[in-house]
């Protein structure tokens, strides 16, 4: 596995107040400045597959505050992972350079993302062949210790 796949993970967020208060702090409880918020809800997007993109300096944090959604991961050997967001106070950590799809919103879905840059277009891969090309090329210096 490569070093931006090993970094994914679950993150697990206390509960305040005896619940239903969650805090997020910028390097302290996500691995990065907190630079710009987004989030995406709405019946529109109910059966919609979105992100199907690769960031090349963008790391995020995704919560569903509200509803649940999936998000795949797909490597650079078509290794898919599927995590499931259900929980306000429970998020994924994406590195940049992985490959992700969000699906699956529930009607009521809230996805919140957060992340370290600004929008910047141009740092978006959005092409499964050339993001496939791009990490290995990154990648191909780096010992692998998988069981390939
Ligand atoms: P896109 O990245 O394709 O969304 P998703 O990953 O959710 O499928 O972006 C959709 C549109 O919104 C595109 O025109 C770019 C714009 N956009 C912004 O202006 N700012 C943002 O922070 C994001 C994520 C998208």
């Amino acid at each position: 596995m490569n070093e931006f796949y090993a970094g994914i993970k679950m993150l697990d967020f206390p509960e305040f107040n005896n619940g239903g208060f969650v805090e997020v702090e910028g390097l302290r409880d996500v691995p990065f400045e907190i630079k710009r918020i987004f989030y995406i809800f709405g019946e529109g997007n109910v059966g919609t597959v979105r992100g199907k993109h690769s960031n090349r300096k963008s790391e995020f944090v995704l919560f569903n505050v509200k509803g649940r959604s999936k998000v795949k991961t797909i490597d650079e050997n078509g290794e898919e992972a599927i995590y499931e967001l259900n929980k306000p106070n429970q998020a994924i950590y994406l590195p940049r350079m992985v490959w992700k799809e969000m699906y699956d919103f529930s009607r009521d879905s809230v996805l919140m993302v957060l992340t370290n840059e600004y929008y910047d277009s141009d740092e978006y891969i959005r092409n499964f062949d050339n993001f496939v090309d791009e990490i290995k090329n990154l990648t191909k210096n780096s010992t692998s210790s998988g069981t390939e």
